[in-house]
């Protein structure tokens, strides 16, 4: 089973690694992964595990990094990464030789020792000349000759001490000159670093306008942004203002002023989030369940005619599934005048839906209870998958609209006339409607997407499809 953690098998992009630093942490890490991967190949004496893992030609690590890294990586990073790739490399082939016993290398021939040898310096030297700064060498000199397991502790281990006799001269020779010569040019570097310290600062700041950028990846508005966007831009058109409220709100916005004392059935269904608060505050907190307080909060600072529309963020203490959140949006509508007729009602919903989804969609009415409209209603449209036949494409039942041809949208209804007595409005003299429509719903039936859940684990897979 591939391991679908394993950063390799993603894009830089995936892995949010948008610059330099962050692809060396990458790389930082990867290091570490393989000095533990061959801990446990030395235990079992099975090197060549390790070494057809991470670096034979297809499926490996080093062909994954190549094929996600390198060649996925804006222009501007590309030969950084191909440089750290390199190093990673080197730094494998260096790390395997050094932990097999030399005889597994070059059997029992003296001659060949030699070879070996030099292959370990050809590495070090272009590792040597590759160090800019300070740290640079700090890191290379433990790498090289730090006690426990640098690369020369570990051949006086692996190659010198079980060496056969035939082999021992040839290897205590190599390692000794091998161990000069590191010592030496790791002096050599450090005193070159320290005397053109300034001026390889000055190599390193300055800036080469031929390279191309870096480029950062520019982030896109949300599905439900968009579809927030577009809901308020055919409301807007038709006359209709834009506000906000409160996401924390007083049981008497959400409920009681809405016609929904306590102790009514219907408060059951939308049972909430309460805010702990100190002992002694003057009302309870809770998180709006829907965005109708608004509905009140509107009419309360406003005579009529009122057309506003609300989006916003609600809550419900709902168990998730895949048309259900426990945190999820709406948009509000209310439309309150003087001579406003259930067909205002009627003409500005579906006017809305087929401006939203498309002329082709029907729409329909069913009888509902809100307790704060009268009459209430739910409102349906065709079913987009299917056309509204009830049949899918297969010829089978359609399972979006499980075969009925119609989707349910959106409760709605005339404004209760007792709502208007918390607003100090007269009953007797405005009327209207409202609607409360679920953003996440209303987007999963346009875009055809079957899990709510999507909307909220921000895999960019997902995100990118809408850009
Ligand atoms: C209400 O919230 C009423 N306030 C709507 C209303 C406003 C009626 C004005 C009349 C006048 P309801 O509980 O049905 O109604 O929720 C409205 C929409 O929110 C639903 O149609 C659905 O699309 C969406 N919705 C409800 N619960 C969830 C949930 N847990 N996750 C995602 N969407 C949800």
């Amino acid at each position: 089973m591939p391991n679908t953690d394993d950063p390799t098998r993603k894009t830089l992009l995936d892995l949010g690694a948008a610059d330099a630093a962050a692809i060396a942490m990458l790389f930082h890490q990867l290091r570490a992964r393989f000095i533990a991967d061959l801990a446990r190949a030395s235990e079992q004496r099975n090197w060549q595990s390790v070494r057809s893992e991470w670096l034979g030609p297809v499926g490996t690590i080093r062909a994954r990094i190549n094929e996600n890294w390198v060649a996925a990586a804006p222009a501007g990073l590309q030969e950084i990464v191909r440089r750290d790739l390199d190093n990673l490399i080197s730094l494998i082939n260096i790390r395997l030789t050094a932990s097999q016993p030399l005889e597994q290398l070059v059997g029992n021939d003296p001659d060949k020792v030699a070879g070996q040898f030099q292959n370990l310096r050809i590495a070090f030297d272009s590792e040597i000349v590759a160090c800019v700064d300070e740290t640079d060498l700090g890191v290379s000199k433990v790498e090289w000759l730090g006690r426990k397991s640098g690369v020369l502790s570990q051949i006086t281990d692996n190659w010198l001490k079980p060496a056969t006799p035939e082999l021992k001269r040839a290897v205590g020779a190599g390692l000794n000159e091998l161990r000069a010569h590191v010592e030496a040019k790791i002096e050599e570097r450090r005193v070159a670093i320290e005397s053109g310290t300034e001026e390889s600062a000055l190599a390193r700041e300055r800036v080469d306008l031929s390279l191309p950028g870096v480029v950062r990846p520019i982030g896109s508005h949300h599905l439900i942004r968009q579809v927030f966007q577009d809901v308020e831009d055919i409301f807007v058109s038709i006359g209709f203002s834009v506000v906000e409220g409160p996401e924390i709100e007083t049981p008497y916005y959400n409920f009681e002023a809405l016609n929904i004392p306590e102790f009514h059935p219907v408060r059951d269904d939308m049972d909430t989030f309460y805010i702990d608060l100190p002992k002694g505050a003057p009302t309870p907190l809770l998180l709006r369940t829907h965005t109708s307080p608004m509905q009140i909060r509107t009419m309360e600072k406003q005579k009529p005619p009122v057309r506003v529309i609300v989006p916003g963020k609600v809550y419900r203490r709902d168990n998730p599934d895949a048309t259900h959140s426990f945190a999820f949006h709406q948009v509000e509508g209310l439309a309150v005048d003087t001579d406003i007729t259930f067909c205002d009602f009627t003409g500005t919903i579906e006017y809305f839906v087929k401006q939203f989804f498309g002329p082709g969609v029907k729409t329909r009415f069913r009888p509902s209870y809100f307790p704060f409209t009268e009459p209430s209603v739910e409102f349906d449209v065709s079913c987009i998958f299917c056309g509204g036949s009830g049949t899918a494409a297969s010829g089978g039942t359609c399972g979006k609209c499980k075969g009925a041809g119609w989707i349910e949208l959106f409760g709605a209804g005339m404004v209760d006339p007792a709502v208007y007595g918390f607003v100090n409005y007269d009953a007797k003299k405005v009327n209207g409607f409202a609607f409360g429509m679920g953003m996440d719903r209303l987007a999963m039936l346009k875009y055809g997407i079957d899990d709510i859940q999507v909307f909220f684990q921000n895999d960019v897979r997902f995100l990118r499809q809408f850009p």
